[in-house]
């Protein structure tokens, strides 16, 4: 399974990032899973200089533009060079600042262009009756999809986070039967614009208040690829259990 961490602006000193990812190398070289952190970009720069071990690295959101003149962007070119093999793309928090589908579109080919591996997030803001919010699934991964070579959508990983589950506990968070229903939802989406095998081999996370006590249970019974976990990701007690739980 990937299991990507998303640190978001929780680790605010270079001492908790320094042992976050010395925790996330010990976990990784006793496991098959594969790990990925997404540390703010300074801290992701210093710790990815020195990286030697199977965990990789994330960039928690790139420029939507190439290099020039563009005050206090972090284009994708320089995620690379810092360190980051992947690039989270469109997460909810993001989205509420104001990014669109052509926003997110636009970074998802600048990660592509750099080699970085883009993890997609989508997911709908709440849930109604009348399975509207299928409706609007569909219409995140088609915007962006719609645009790219059969090639560069194989490059892609989708992570389904809800909104409504994201920051909560695990008692709020998705049942194991919503999420089994929602990943085949999202494959069948995802075979409209891929041949052949690519939606069942594209990797599908889940996140939104994934910790020690629903881990196991949504990883064993969904068919999910992995997870991107926020807050228990972040705490050193937390982030062990739920690598043992799994
Ligand atoms: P959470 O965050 O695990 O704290 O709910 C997940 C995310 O926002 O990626």
């Amino acid at each position: 399974m990937i299991i990507a961490t998303n640190w978001k602006a929780y680790v605010e000193s270079k001492e908790k990032a320094k042992k976050l990812f010395a925790l996330a190398k010990r976990l990784a070289s006793h496991s098959t899973h594969e790990f990925i952190i997404s540390p703010p970009m300074p801290f992701l720069g210093f710790l990815a200089d020195k990286n030697h071990s199977k965990v990789s690295f994330m960039a928690q959101d790139i420029s939507s533009t190439v290099g020039g003149a563009k005050t206090g962007e972090i284009t994708s070119a320089v995620a690379r060079e810092a360190g980051a093999t992947y690039a989270l793309i469109g997460h909810s928090e993001r989205r509420a600042i104001g990014e669109d589908n052509t926003l997110i579109t636009q970074k998802l080919q600048h990660a592509l262009a750099q080699g970085l591996k883009p993890i997609l997030c989508i997911g709908e803001r709440e849930r109604d009756v009348d399975g509207e919010y299928l409706a609007f699934l569909r219409e995140e991964i088609a915007s962006v999809y719609a645009t790219l070579s059969q090639k560069e959508r194989l490059q892609i990983i989708i992570a389904y986070e809800p909104i409504w589950a994201i920051g909560k506990t695990s008692t709020e968070s998705i049942t194991v039967t919503d999420l089994t229903e929602m990943i085949l939802y999202i494959r069948k989406v995802l075979s409209d614009f891929l041949s052949g095998r690519g939606a069942s081999c594209t990797p599908v996370l889940y996140g939104g208040s994934v910790d020690t006590d629903n881990a196991r249970a949504l990883a064993e019974g969904s068919g999910i690829d992995g997870f991107l976990i926020g807050r228990a990701g972040v705490e050193l007690d937390s982030f062990s259990e739920l690598v043992r739980a799994l």
